[in-house]
């Protein structure tokens, strides 16, 4: 069974879906591995490595498109800009594709695999279990996001963040806030703290308390904290209006004081809602930034612009879309840790058999034989 890698092109996409070390793994079960020229060059792997972990080279995107029985890819399927094809129909009819599809904000794509009855797993919907842990690209990427976030805002404060008593006189700590503390948010406290900032997180899961403050962070405002707000899955669900109200005001204090906010908070398949109102970011001192880590999703401060820098009342605004990409050399090593252990699990004598019993195994599962496979991608394609 061939397993083919194409290189990524979406605009700004430097990593690779599978990593030199990991090919070795796939050929060790049986697996063949094609590879595009120059797809792991961002990524700190060359031709030649692939080539001596076993994998075959080719230049032609459309023939590895064509040959591989599971394509397995970093971003989700969409216009090649190298022929001028949609990427489902390079795909083989029938074929596999594995990679993070995004599959609730694309019901064209959907359709598209539908119609060329492709099996398609999406790993960002890979169950967030002890089991799949070892399988799990959205904590994998988002560790990464978390530790950039906390570098951005460092470097974007026109202070430094720990404390220093010099002959010059004594300089302040920094001090960070930070909303929302899943697994992004853990990490940007984490790094936060490395260099010498003082930190306060919150979160609306009571629960993330005790991991707060064992990372030396303190948990602000626990009247905020909504009762029953983690759903079966263990994510935030929705709040409604009046709870986030209430959030912003019990907030507003520790988003004056803080010298960053850095944010990281999402409800899955929803816009990221807003804690960060224009009025807050009026009271922030002059020369505060804000790095809001959900512009994906539209943004957690009402003034975010994803993708851009903007500076309102004084204060910096960053929307940084896609920060794994901007460290692809260990982006793509855990990627390509979780998608190969992924692929192991999935394939059985070098062939593709499907439990669709197993949680692993129709988590993800999007489409298979010309349907939505998946209930929640169903309910969405109907909206
Ligand atoms: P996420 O990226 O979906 O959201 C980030 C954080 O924002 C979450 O902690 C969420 O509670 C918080 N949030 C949502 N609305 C908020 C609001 N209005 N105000 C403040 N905070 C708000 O979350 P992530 O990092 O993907 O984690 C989701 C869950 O999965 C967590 O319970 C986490 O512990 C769990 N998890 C379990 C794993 C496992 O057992 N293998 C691995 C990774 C995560």
């Amino acid at each position: 069974m061939i397993i083919g890698v194409p290189r990524e092109v979406a605009a700004g996409e430097r990593r690779v879906a599978v990593v030199p070390v990991s090919v070795r793994r796939l050929l060790e079960a049986g697996l063949e591995v094609r590879i595009e020229t120059g797809a792991g060059s961002e990524s700190g792997c060359t031709d030649e490595e692939y080539v001596d972990a076993g994998a075959q080279i080719g230049s032609d995107p459309q023939q590895i498109f064509a040959q591989a029985d599971i394509l397995v890819r970093v971003q989700t399927l969409g216009s090649h800009p190298g022929t001028g094809q949609h990427e489902v129909e390079m795909l083989r009819e029938g074929g596999c594709v594995i990679g993070m599809l995004q599959p609730f904000s694309q019901p064209e794509l959907i359709q598209r695999l539908m119609s060329r009855r492709v099996t398609a797993f999406s790993l960002d919907l890979m169950p967030r279990t002890t089991l799949a842990q070892s399988m799990d690209v959205l904590s994998s990427m988002s560790t990464l996001t978390g530790y950039k976030g906390a570098l951005l805002a460092a470097n974007a404060l026109p202070k430094i963040f720990p404390m220093l008593m010099t002959a010059a006189g004594t300089l302040k700590h920094a001090r960070v806030l930070v909303l929302g503390a899943g697994v992004a948010g853990l990490q940007a406290i984490a790094t936060a703290r490395r260099l010498g900032a003082v930190v306060e997180a919150f979160d609306v899961r009571s629960a993330v308390k005790e991991q707060v403050e064992s990372l030396g962070a303190r948990f602000v405002e626990e009247e905020a904290v909504t009762p029953d707000a983690e759903d079966a899955g263990g994510y935030a669900k929705e709040q409604t209006k009046a709870q986030l109200e209430s959030q912003r005001m019990l907030l507003s204090k520790h988003i004056a004081q803080a010298d960053a906010v850095i944010s990281t908070a999402l409800v899955p398949g929803r816009r990221a809602p807003i804690l960060i109102t224009e009025e807050q970011v009026k009271e922030m001192r002059p020369g505060s930034v804000v790095i809001d880590l959900a512009a994906e999703q539209g943004g957690n401060c009402e003034l975010t612009q994803p993708g851009q820098v903007v500076s309102a009342h004084g204060v910096e605004i960053h929307g940084p879309l896609n920060l794994p990409s901007s460290l692809p050399v260990h982006a793509s090593q855990m990627f390509s840790r979780n998608l190969t252990n992924y692929l192991l699990h999935l394939v059985k004598d070098a062939g593709l058999e499907l439990n669709l019993e197993d949680e692993l195994t129709k988590g993800p599962l999007v489409t298979h034989e010309g349907a939505i496979f998946h209930e929640g991608v169903r309910a969405a394609m109907k909206k």
